[in-house]
């Protein structure tokens, strides 16, 4: 069965190599929304101290009937060292219990405790996460990514990875 693919993405850089994700996993793939969508300033400002107190940012309802995945991969960026008040509220939201679920999480070089929150976010919802990829979404990345240069892959022992195609693991 295929995985699914959930993400949130501010500036659409997490979105642009989930999209690349989802063809190179031939996975399902749905973008989270706010039901009160931010802007820039909204996401530093508010957006940030909402990351920071690990709220949940509500979302509007997910356009894919989740209770038929078994394996997903949630991603978020980073904001403020933390993972977004969206997806906060998916991984709260909806019954994850006893699914498989990676993490993916992009940043600009400054991760913080994301990947750990995220981790612990996902075993309090009762979902067994084998792995949490963290890459800092540089231009040059999206772009090899998007030119198939690199591609994502899951792994028989349970990791998320970006290859090059030649083979050569890159995270
Ligand atoms: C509100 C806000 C806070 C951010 N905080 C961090 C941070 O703490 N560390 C970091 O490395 N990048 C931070 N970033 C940069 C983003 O995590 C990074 O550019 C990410 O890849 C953007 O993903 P997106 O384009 O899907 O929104 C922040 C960006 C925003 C908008």
């Amino acid at each position: 069965m295929k995985p699914l693919i959930v993400c949130f993405s501010q500036t659409g850089k997490t979105k642009k190599l989930c999209g690349c994700m989802a063809k190179s996993l031939d996975a399902d793939f749905v973008e989270l929304k706010e039901i009160a969508r931010r802007g820039l300033v909204g996401a530093y400002t508010l957006g940030v101290y909402d990351a920071i107190r690990r709220k949940s940012g509500d979302i509007l309802p997910v356009d894919s009937d989740i209770a038929e995945y078994e394996t997903l991969i949630v991603a978020s960026p980073v904001w403020a060292g933390n993972i977004t008040p969206a997806v906060n509220d998916f991984i709260r939201e909806y019954d994850l219990r006893g699914k498989t679920v990676y993490g993916f999480i992009t940043h600009a070089g400054g991760a913080g405790e994301a990947v750990n929150l995220m981790r612990q976010e996902l075993e309090q919802a009762g979902a067994v996460c084998p792995h949490i990829l963290d890459l800092q979404a540089t231009r040059e990345l999206i772009y090899d990514v998007k030119a198939e240069r690199k591609a994502f892959r899951l792994t028989d022992d349970g990791k998320l990875e970006l290859r090059e195609q030649d083979g050569d693991t890159k995270a």
